[in-house]
């Protein structure tokens, strides 16, 4: 059986870059193609809640698409890697006398593994946002605050006199197509599940591998700083009449939650391979905020697995070392 289980790695791992691949593959659909269509829904004639003046197109925005895919981009893997790479020395650094001889073997390959998977794992949980966000906008089919501005409906045509009349012609609408299928899309608010889910994520981490002394103010700023924009970006979509609140809240909550449930449940609040870190998997699963977490059904995930060995390995060669530190 153990001559195996190299074998039964090696699956699992090209079974992550097809679940991987196939992610980027849906959420590029979704995004720049018109495989799944729209749900058309009707709307009340002279309806207050759909006739706020047209905003310009995404990228007329103050808060461009561009820009909050850079920055959910950026910021969490240069935090990651800034995090990674002091938790890395400053672990080091108490044992760095006696680490010389097998440096190569337990200390080096931890630090890169844990940033290729921390990385791995928040570009899967993006693009997955962006395919639940999507999804929920083409199927519920909800319009926007400017969706009757954009639409430009013939009234006369219609034979709309009073405000009760509701319209099911598909045809209704006089405006550029591209546009109106725009202003389909508005549950739940992608930009604002995209800065939600990098801020949660981002925060959890700072506040979970962050261990450096008179870090206590810190962590606290940068993790209220990023939920800070995000929720700006919420604020800006509903300012410009882009978004209702119903989206923008919708948004945070899939963003959030496919978050928490990553970080808690997939990669153990960031615990793996840690050095120094008595095992790779958590006892009891520790609250995020003092309160006892719900213990979600977790799954084993197949990363863990991925490199059962390896972490077998670095265990015991951090075992040798612990020995040779008490002698
Ligand atoms: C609206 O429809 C009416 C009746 O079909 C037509 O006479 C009128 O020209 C249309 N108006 C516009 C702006 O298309």
């Amino acid at each position: 059986a153990g001559r195996e289980a190299p074998h039964l790695r090696q699956i699992m791992f090209y079974f992550q870059l097809v679940i991987m691949a196939g992610t980027v593959l849906l959420a590029y659909y979704f995004e720049y193609t018109d495989t799944f269509p729209v749900h058309i829904q009707g709307f009340f004639c002279y309806d207050k809640s759909f006739s706020k003046p047209y905003p310009g197109p995404e990228s007329a925005s103050k808060i461009p698409p561009v820009l909050i895919y850079s920055l959910v981009t950026a910021i969490p893997t240069l935090m990651i890697l800034a995090g990674e790479l002091c938790t890395f020395f400053i672990k080091a650094e108490g044992v760095r006398e006696k680490t010389i001889v097998t440096a190569d073997c337990c200390y080096f390959n931890p630090l890169l593994r844990r940033i290729i998977r921390f990385l791995g794992v928040y570009a899967f949980g993006l693009f997955t946002t962006t395919i639940f966000a999507n999804a929920g906008q083409v199927v519920i089919g909800n319009q926007t605050p400017h969706f009757l501005s954009a639409c430009r409906p013939n009234y006369t045509a219609l034979g709309c006199q009073t405000t009760l009349q509701y319209i099911t012609e598909r045809r209704a609408c006089t405006g550029n197509p591209l546009v109106v299928m725009a202003a389909r899309k508005s549950f739940p608010s992608k930009d604002t599940a995209l800065s939600v889910y990098a801020a949660a994520f981002t925060a959890m981490y700072v506040t979970l591998v962050f261990k450096t002394q008179g870090t206590r103010l810190t962590k606290p700023t940068i993790s209220l700083t990023l939920l800070c924009l995000a929720a700006l970006v919420g604020v800006v979509r509903v300012a410009e009449y882009r978004n209702h609140w119903a989206d923008v809240l919708a948004g945070f909550f899939t963003g959030g939650a496919i978050a928490v449930f990553l970080v808690t449940c997939v990669i153990n609040n960031f615990r793996w391979l840690q050095p120094g870190a008595p095992s790779p998997r958590p006892q009891r699963p520790e609250s995020l905020l003092g309160m006892p977490m719900v213990t979600l059904p977790c799954v084993e995930s197949p990363l863990e697995k991925l490199s059962g060995p390896q972490v077998r390995g670095g265990g015991g060669c951090e075992a040798r070392l612990r020995s040779q530190h008490r002698r």
